[in-house]
């Protein structure tokens, strides 16, 4: 399991000490160090907006069993790099929301290769998570001949063989710490499964190319109701059944993993699904205004 560091800005102050009495030169010195301030800002805006574009990490598939052979690694690992960096061009000059590539067909050293942004952010962002994941799956997980790297923004991966469509291996799971409100779990666990399966069922039949679907539901908690909402997308190159199933079979993973929990996801090779208390996709179609997710969310991982 690997989790990637909190980025933290370190904010170093310098004390600077004056002994001079002259005035003038004080007057300098404040002169200069509001000077200073207004670029330390500067610098510090320019941070901030380049961390908000930068992907959420989710997880890693890495496999221990699945690395390379000593004696043709670098056939292999010359063709994923020319892999990743087609699927990164991809992103970046075509301007495309899902790319999938081969390198050395009909060899031994096949590699197979895919990206799949998220149907609702733009192709700037997706670029980013593009380029971001392309990085970060080669740096996290090494000389490997299979492996998937999951953000909140896109997903990347790579393999030698093929992955079956519908299963869940391999896969993962992120849940919400907190709990819902409630005693009824079996009564919640069958509403989230319904309107679960109703999102897959759309995001299946989706007449446009992209095979994805956002909704909201209303969950009667005997204290109050709330309102719940979900995601679901599947990779192009899926039969609408094979969407659905593999839809369905990663909604029953949260029952396992993430039980009354206010948000989980189960993501897989060919499609994710993803329940919230709060509205993290971007749907212009919906004018509802909710209040902002609660921050300082921090979620824990597990594996299928
Ligand atoms: C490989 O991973 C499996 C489960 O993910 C673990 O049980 C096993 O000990 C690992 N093997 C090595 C050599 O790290
Ligand atoms: C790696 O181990 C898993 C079980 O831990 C097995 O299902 C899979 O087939 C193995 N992969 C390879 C390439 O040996
Ligand atoms: C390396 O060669 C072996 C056969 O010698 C083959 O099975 C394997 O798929 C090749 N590629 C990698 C990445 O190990
Ligand atoms: C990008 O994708 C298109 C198809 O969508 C393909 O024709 C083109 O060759 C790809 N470009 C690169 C650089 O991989
Ligand atoms: C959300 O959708 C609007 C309108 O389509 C778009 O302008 C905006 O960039 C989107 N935001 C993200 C994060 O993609
Ligand atoms: C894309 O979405 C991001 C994040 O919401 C936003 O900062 C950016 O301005 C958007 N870009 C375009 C071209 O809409
Ligand atoms: C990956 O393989 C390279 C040689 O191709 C080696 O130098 C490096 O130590 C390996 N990294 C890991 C983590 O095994
Ligand atoms: C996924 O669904 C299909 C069809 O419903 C089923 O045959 C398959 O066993 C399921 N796979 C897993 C891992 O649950
Ligand atoms: C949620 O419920 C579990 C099990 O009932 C409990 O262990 C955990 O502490 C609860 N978490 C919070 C944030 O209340
Ligand atoms: C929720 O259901 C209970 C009975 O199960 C009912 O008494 C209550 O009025 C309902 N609340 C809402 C907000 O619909």
């Amino acid at each position: 399991m690997f989790s990637l560091q909190d980025q933290q800005e370190n904010n170093q102050k310098k004390e600077t000490q004056s002994n001079l009495t002259n005035n003038n030169f004080k007057l300098f010195l404040l002169l200069s160090e509001m000077f200073l301030l207004f670029f330390l800002f500067l610098w510090l805006t320019s941070i901030t907006s380049t961390t908000s574009l930068s992907p959420t990490f989710n997880d890693i598939y890495c496999p221990n069993n699945t690395t390379f052979q000593s004696n043709n690694n670098t056939i292999f690992k010359t063709n994923l790099n020319v892999l990743l960096s087609s699927l990164v061009t991809n992103a970046t000059l075509g301007g495309a929301d899902f790319y999938s590539t081969f390198m050395g067909l009909g060899t031994t050293n096949v590699v197979n290769g895919v990206f799949l942004c998220r149907g609702d952010v733009n192709s700037t962002v997706c670029q980013n998570c593009v380029t971001t994941a392309a990085t970060d799956i080669t740096r996290l997980c090494p000389n490997k001949t299979e492996s998937i790297i999951w953000f909140d923004e896109c997903m990347l991966r790579y393999t030698n063989r093929y992955f079956s469509p519908t299963s869940i291996v391999p896969g993962a799971n992120l849940k919400d710490d907190k709990n819902i409100t409630t005693s009824k779990l079996d009564t919640f666990n069958g509403m989230l499964l319904s309107f679960l399966d109703r999102l897959a069922r759309e995001a299946s039949n989706s007449q446009t190319a992209k095979q994805f679907a956002t909704g909201e539901d209303k969950f009667n908690l005997s204290i109050s109701s709330s309102s719940v909402y979900g995601l679901a997308q599947c990779v192009p190159g899926l039969t609408n059944v094979q969407c659905e199933e593999c839809l369905v079979n990663a909604s029953r993973t949260l029952l396992t993993c993430c039980e009354g929990k206010q948000g989980a996801r189960a993501l897989l090779a060919w499609c994710n699904i993803r329940y919230d208390f709060y509205k993290f996709y971007n749907a212009t179609d919906d004018s509802s205004s909710l209040p902002p997710p609660s921050s300082g969310k921090r979620s824990h991982w597990f594996n299928l």
